[in-house]
Formats: structure tokens, sequence, C-alpha cells
């Protein structure tokens, strides 16, 4: 299976990298500042065809179209661009991220880091993968020397959970703060070991799903802000090496 995740992620990083640059319409979903554009709609709508055609039994949760046969055995979690507001605005950091749960553990994630072409790939129990290289978390476990990368919802001028005060007292404790726009490839430089960690407050089943078990998978921890066990219907999450998440945890948990 985790071959056929990799080629209809690399089928849909085709359409996305031709639509790069192009003239393509965008909508605006909830506020201005949350996007899609026509390249979204067609890569989730060639990735749902593939599915649809080669295992018609699965179910489907998808970012733009919403979720079919969901309570199926296996349930294919796509993002079909994971970092839409780069994309738009010309800057290639983005990806195809795809997860596929069995009974709701998930067993296989792959992200394509399109521009980049690097595809980030584990499956469960059988390690972290960046293209056909094994990967894993860093070791480091001081904060200080820590760099950790973030995001921010779309409706951060509501500062939903004090997200910008955890922002800024991260920003004087760690080495330095990255904030990409892709959630997906957080997960994945965690994983290779580029951050020591990553949070965000507000995420979707489809930002979190393959790239939580490629951190995983690498050594590394995914968790909720107190250590908690977390499904990728959570919301606030924190990835790290695990050597960092205990100190993570203070900062994110001050009040
Ligand atoms: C967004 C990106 C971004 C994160 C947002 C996500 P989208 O996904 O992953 O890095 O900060 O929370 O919604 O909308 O580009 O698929
Ligand atoms: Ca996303
Ligand atoms: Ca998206």
């Amino acid at each position: 299976m985790i071959n056929d995740i990799i080629e209809i992620s690399h089928e849909a990083g085709n359409i996305i990298r031709d639509g790069f640059g192009k003239n393509f319409a965008i909508e605006y979903k909830t506020n201005e500042s949350n996007l899609v554009t026509d390249i979204d709609k067609a890569s989730e709508k060639h990735i749902k065809e593939f599915i649809s055609k080669k295992y018609p039994s699965h179910g489907i949760l998808a970012e733009e179209s919403g979720a079919s046969n969901k309570n199926a055995e296996y349930l294919w979690v796509v993002d079909p661009i994971d970092g839409t507001t780069n994309f738009a605005h010309g800057l290639p950091i983005f990806s195809v991220s795809i997860g596929v749960q069995k009974n709701g553990e998930t067993i296989a994630g792959v992200v394509y880091d399109v521009m980049q072409n690097i595809t980030y790939s584990a499956e469960k129990g059988s390690g972290a993968f960046a293209n056909s290289n094994k990967i894993s978390v860093s070791k480091n476990d001081n904060i200080k020397h820590s760099v950790l990368v973030t995001g921010f919802p779309y409706n951060i001028s509501e500062n939903p959970e004090n997200a910008l005060e955890k922002f800024n007292s991260l920003t004087v404790a760690s080495r330095a703060i990255r904030r990409l726009g892709s959630a997906a490839i957080d997960f994945c430089y965690v994983a290779k070991g580029v951050f020591d960690g990553f949070w965000e407050v507000y995420l979707h089943p489809w930002d979190i799903c393959a790239g939580k078990l490629i951190v995983e998978e690498a050594g590394g921890v995914v968790t909720g802000f107190t250590g908690e066990e977390i499904d990728i219907y959570t919301h606030r999450i924190l990835a790290t090496n695990n050597r960092i998440h205990g100190k993570m945890m203070e900062f994110l948990n001050k009040k």
C-alpha cells in the first residue's frame, strides 16, 4: 500500500507543480486568510479518484470535500496541498499529505515536499524515510540549543489558547523559531532532526495523520500539551525528539 500512497502523492505533486506560479482561482473559506485554490481542488479530486478506483471499499477524509464512508476499516486522510497560503503567494514550501488508518490506527503515511521533490514516508513499525534514506530525530536535550517550529491557525486574530504568548516565551527560551506554513513539512523536519520540536494549537486530521506517524517512526514523540496521547482529531499537538518534550510542556502550560 505504501507504494500506492507514494505514487498518488507524486501524481498530485505534478498537478501542484504545474499550477505553481500560474493563474489559478482563489476562494476564501472561513475568512480572508483561509484560502482554497483550483489546484487544491484538482489535487484532491485526482487523489480521491485513485483511491476509489483501486480501493473502492476504503473511506476517505479529505480537507476540501469532507468524508465519505468514514467508518470503513481503512480510512485515507488527505491534505491535497498543505501550505496553500505559501502556494498561492509563490513561496515554494508546500506538500501533499496522505495518511492511512486501519480501524482508527495510522498504519502508513506519506508527505511529499513538492518543490524539493522529497518523499517522506513511514509504515507502522518500519522506521521513517526521506526518499530511501532512513531518518531519525535530533539528539539535542537542551531547549536553549533547540530550533523549533510552529504555525498559527486561521483565526489567530482571536489569539486562541494564548498562541501568541506561547510563541513569545518559546522564542526567548530557544535558539530560534521558524514558521514554514506547512504543518506536514514541520512534522517531517522534526523526524529528520532539522527541528527539535513542533507545536501548534489548532490542527486538523489531514495536517496530523501522516506527519505524526513519520515523527514516531523516526524515534520522536507526538502528544498533547500535557503529554497525553492524542489521535488525529486532537487539535493541540506537540511533536519533539522526546528529549525536550518535558521542557516544551512546561512552557506550553505556563500561565
Ligand atoms: C495549514 C498549514 C499551516 C498551519 C495551519 C494549517 P493548509 O494547512 O499546515 O502550516 O499553520 O494551521 O491549516 O490550510 O495550508 O492545508
Ligand atoms: Ca493543512
Ligand atoms: Ca490544505
